[in-house]
C-alpha cells in the first residue's frame, strides 16, 4: 500500500476510534487524512485561485482554466456566481477530479450582491453599525444563494487622502470608527458562521496600510512610522480578524520597502503572531507576480519563493505558485511543511463550510431565485441609503415641500442611473437603479410639475447645455441640482489630483444660483470634493456618495423631509487638495495656529480648518448639548469613567443626533493627537426630548503606543470632548492615575 494511503487510513481510523470532541479537532483530524493522500501538485492546485472571464450571459471560464479544474489544479475561482454556473464549475472539481476536493467561489461583494447598498464611505456615514452590518447580512443571503463563498471584503483600509480614489470604499479616516465598521461588517458576512447557508467568508483588505499610497495615487509605496502603523492603520484589521474574519487579502503596495505580499513581517510577525489570525491569506490580484516590477523578486521563482516564505497561502491569478513550486520544492528551496501548512488552511474552510458534505450546497437555484432582491432587502437599502446622506448646509431651504408649483431637477447626475450604484457594484443590475428625478416624481404631489435638464455632462467642457438648464430653472419655484463625480471617478486606479467638480459642473452651479432662485444641491461622490465656492454661494447642499439601488427614493426621502438626516461625515472635507492630508486627529506642533504670528504652523493662502470636519452633519431639528459630567475626576487602574451628557432636542422636528466623544491626552512620552474618538452613539429624540446619553472609559481605550513601543497608558491629565462634530464640542478634565 503506498505511504501516503496508508497513512489517510491510519489517520481516519484513530478518527473513528478516538473522536475529537470538539468541531475544529474533527475538521483537523479529516484536514490531515486528505492531506496524506494528495500529491504536490495537487497541493499546490489549493493554493491557485484563478479569474472567470465575462460575456454577455455572466461570468464564463475559458477552456484552459477548466482543463486546469480537472486535473485537480485550482483551488478556488473568482468571479464565480449564480447557481448555474458554479454548479458547473463544481462539477468539473468533485466530478473529474482525482480527489473531488470541492472549489471555493469569491467575488467582490462590497456594498452588496445584487441588491446595492451605499458605498461603504457612504455607509459609514451613517455611524449606523446595526444598519451596517444589517446590509452586509442581506449582501451575504444573495451571494450565498448564487453559489459564493466568499466575498472579498470588508475593505478597511483607513484612508487621509481623498486623491486615493480607493477612499469611497472604506469607512474613511478614523481608527476607532474604521474598527466598529470593520467588525460589524464582518458579522454581517458571516452571519452565524461558517457553514450557514446564508454566510458567506469575509475578506479583510488590504493588509496593510494600503490606504496610505504616497501622494493619493492608487498602487503608490507607502511608508510611515510604526506608531503611526499601529495606532491608526493596524487597529481596523486587528478589529476585523478579532471578530473572526475568515480570510486576508494582501495589498498591493509596498510598506517600510517590502511589498506586502512579500513581507514576513506583515504576514507573519503582525498577521499570524500578533494577532492571532487563524485563516487563510490571499493575494491581492496578481500581487505575488508584482513583486518582479516592485524590485524584489527577479523572476517567477523568487517572487512564489518570497511571497510563500512570507506567509501568503493563496495566489490570486499570478499563477506563479503553480509554475514555480513544484521546482522549489523539489530543490529543497521550498519545504513540503512550508506547502502543507497553506493547503490546511484552505482545506479547513472547505471543511467549515461544509462543501465536502455536499459541494453544490450553496449553488440553489431555487433560493437563488426566491432570494434576489427580495422586496424588504429593498427597504433596507432605502434605509441605509437615507442615514447614509450627510446633510451639509442648510439655510431655511430643507425640507422642500411637496406642494410646489414648478420644480426643477438640473445636473448631469439628476438622471444618472448607471451611477447610482458607484463603482464597485458586484452583480449590481444598474437598469434597476432609481435615478433622483424618479425619487422627485415619486415624492412630489400629483400637481407639482418636475421640469429636468441635464446642465452639462460630469467630466467635459462643454456648455451647450447650459441654456436649457437656465430656461427651466427660471420657471420653477425651487431647484434640485445634482452635481459631483461619476462612479469612475473614485473606487481602484482612480487617483485624482483636483478634488473640485470636475467639467464645468462649478459653472453650471453658478449659473443656476444666480437665478436667485431656492437651489439646493445634490452632491454625489467616493471622496470629499473641494467645494468652497459651493458651499458660500448655495443655501442648501446633501452629500449623498453614491447610494444604491434606491438612491433616488432616499434622496427624495430627505429632501422632503419625511427622513430628517442624521449621517455624519467619516472624513474631513478640506478647502483646497493643498491642505491634504487633513484629519481631526492631527498634532498640536511645537507652534499651533496663531493668525497673528508668521512663524507658527499654517498656510498663506488657506485656513488651517476644514471646510467641513470629521463627524460634522447637520439635521432639520437642533441639538443642544449641557457641559459633560465625569463620575471620577481621577481614573484608576481597572475602573471605569462614566462621561454624562444631557442632549436636548431644541428644534421642532424629531431626529437623530449621533453624539460624538473624544479624548486629548496632555503630556506624553510621545506627541499625542490633539483629539481622538472614543466612542458615539446615535441618540433619536422627539422635539423638546431631553436624554442623558453616557459614555464609559477605561484604560484600555486609552492606551498608545508609547516611546518604548509598547502599548499602554502613562498618568496625566485628559480632556473629554463631547459634540456633535469634532469640531463643535464641550469639554471636562479628569486625571489619570
Ligand atoms: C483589488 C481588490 C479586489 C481584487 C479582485 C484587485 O485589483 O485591489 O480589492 O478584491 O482586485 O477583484
Amino acid at each position: 500500500m503506498p505511504k501516503h494511503l496508508f497513512l489517510a487510513l491510519f489517520i481516519l481510523l484513530l478518527n473513528a476510534c478516538n473522536p475529537p470532541a470538539n468541531r475544529q479537532d474533527r475538521i483537523d483530524l479529516k484536514v490531515d487524512s486528505l492531506l496524506a493522500l494528495m500529491t504536490l501538485e495537487e497541493k499546490i492546485g489549493q493554493l491557485s485561485l484563478y479569474t472567470s472571464d465575462w460575456d454577455v450571459t455572466g461570468p464564463t471560464m475559458r477552456e484552459g482554466y477548466k482543463e486546469e479544474i480537472r486535473k485537480g489544479r485550482v483551488g478556488a475561482i473568482f468571479n464565480a456566481f449564480t447557481a448555474r454556473y458554479t454548479r458547473e464549475l463544481q462539477r468539473l472539481a468533485v466530478e473529474e477530479t482525482r480527489l473531488k476536493i470541492p472549489l471555493l467561489f469569491g467575488y467582490d461583494v462590497v456594498h452588496g450582491h445584487r441588491t446595492i447598498f451605499p458605498i461603504p464611505l457612504g455607509q459609514a456615514a451613517s455611524w449606523d453599525l446595526k444598519a451596517i452590518e444589517e446590509a452586509d447580512r442581506i449582501a451575504a443571503e444573495e451571494a450565498a444563494a448564487e453559489g459564493l463563498h466568499w466575498t472579498f471584503a470588508p475593505m478597511v483600509d483607513i484612508a487621509r487622502d481623498p486623491r486615493w480614489g480607493r477612499m469611497a470604499e472604506g469607512s474613511g479616516e478614523d481608527p476607532y470608527l474604521g474598527s466598529r465598521i470593520a467588525e460589524a461588517r464582518v458579522r454581517g458576512f458571516q452571519g452565524q458562521g461558517l457553514g450557514q447557508l446564508n454566510s458567506v467568508m469575509a475578506c479583510v483588505k488590504h493588509f496593510a496600510a494600503y490606504g496610505a499610497a504616497q501622494a493619493g495615487r492608487d498602487y503608490h509605496s507607502v511608508d510611515m512610522s510604526e506608531r503611526m502603523f499601529r495606532e491608526v492603520y493596524l487597529p481596523p484589521y486587528a478589529a476585523a480578524v478579532h471578530a473572526g474574519a475568515a480570510t486576508v487579502m494582501t495589498s498591493f503596495n509596498d510598506y517600510d520597502g517590502v511589498p506586502a505580499t512579500a513581507s514576513k513581517y506583515l504576514l507573519t510577525e503582525v498577521l499570524r503572531n500578533e494577532l492571532k489570525f487563524e485563516g487563510f491569506v490571499v493575494s491581492d490580484y496578481t500581487s505575488v507576480m508584482e513583486l518582479i516590477p516592485h524590485g524584489v523578486a527577479s523572476d517567477t521563482a523568487s517572487a512564489a519563493a518570497l511571497a510563500l516564505q512570507a506567509g501568503l497561502d493563496m495566489d490570486m491569478q499570478a499563477g506563479f505558485y503553480q509554475s514555480a513550486l513544484p521546482q522549489l520544492v523539489a530543490s529543497g528551496k521550498i519545504s513540503k511543511e512550508l506547502i502543507d501548512q497553506s493547503v490546511r488552511r484552505i482545506l479547513r474552510k472547505k471543511f467549515e463550510l461544509g462543501l465536502f458534505d455536499d459541494p453544490y450546497r450553496y449553488s440553489d437555484t431555487i433560493r437563488e431565485r426566491t432570494t434576489i432582491m427580495k422586496p424588504e432587502y429593498l427597504d433596507k437599502a432605502r434605509e441605509v441609503a437615507r442615514k447614509s446622506i450627510v446633510l451639509l448646509k442648510n439655510e431655511s431651504v430643507l425640507p422642500l415641500s411637496k406642494n410646489l408649483g414648478t420644480l426643477a431637477v438640473i445636473g448631469p447626475l439628476a438622471d444618472a442611473r448607471r451611477e447610482m450604484i458607484g463603482s464597485w457594484s458586484a452583480a449590481g443590475d444598474w437598469t434597476k437603479s432609481v435615478t433622483l428625478l424618479e425619487g422627485v416624481r415619486a415624492a412630489v404631489s400629483p400637481a407639482t410639475k418636475v421640469l429636468y435638464a441635464k446642465g452639462s455632462n460630469v467630466n467635459d467642457d462643454s456648455t451647450s447645455y447650459f441654456q436649457q438648464a437656465l430656461r427651466i430653472a427660471r420657471q420653477s419655484d425651487a431647484i434640485i441640482l445634482a452635481v459631483g463625480e461619476s462612479a469612475s471617478l473614485s473606487g481602484e486606479a482612480a487617483s485624482r489630483s483636483s478634488l473640485d467638480l470636475p467639467g464645468v459642473q462649478q459653472q453650471l452651479v453658478d449659473l443656476i444660483q444666480q437665478t436667485g432662485k431656492p437651489v439646493v444641491v445634490v452632491l454625489m461622490s467616493g471622496r470629499p470634493l473641494t467645494i468652497n465656492a459651493m458651499a458660500q454661494r448655495v443655501p442648501a447642499i446633501l452629500e449623498t456618495w453614491f447610494l444604491g439601488t434606491q438612491a433616488g427614493h432616499a434622496i427624495a426621502d430627505v429632501l422632503f423631509g419625511d427622513y430628517n438626516p442624521s449621517g455624519k461625515l467619516p472624513v474631513t472635507f478640506p478647502r483646497s487638495v493643498g491642505q491634504v492630508p487633513i484629519y481631526y486627529s492631527m498634532k498640536n506642533t511645537g507652534r499651533p495656529l496663531d493668525v497673528n504670528s508668521k512663524y507658527t504652523s499654517k498656510y498663506l493662502d488657506v485656513d488651517n480648518s476644514p471646510l467641513y470636519p470629521f463627524g460634522y452633519g447637520l439635521s432639520y431639528t437642533t441639538f443642544a448639548y449641557s457641559d459633560p459630567v465625569l463620575s471620577t475626576a481621577s481614573l484608576r487602574a481597572g475602573d471605569t469613567l462614566a462621561v454624562r451628557v444631557n442632549l436636548t432636542n431644541t428644534g421642532s422636528r424629531e431626529g437623530v443626533e449621533v453624539v460624538q466623544l473624544y479624548v486629548r491626552d496632555l503630556v506624553g512620552s510621545v506627541t499625542r493627537p490633539v483629539m481622538e474618538l472614543k466612542g458615539f452613539q446615535r441618540v433619536s429624540l422627539k422635539p423638546g426630548e431631553r436624554k442623558e446619553v453616557t459614555f464609559f472609559l477605561t484604560y484600555k481605550d486609552l492606551e498608545f503606543c508609547r516611546i518604548d513601543g509598547s502599548f499602554g497608558t502613562e498618568p496625566g491629565q485628559y480632556l473629554v470632548f463631547v459634540g456633535g462634530d469634532s469640531r463643535d464640542v464641550r469639554q471636562a478634565a479628569f486625571d489619570l492615575l
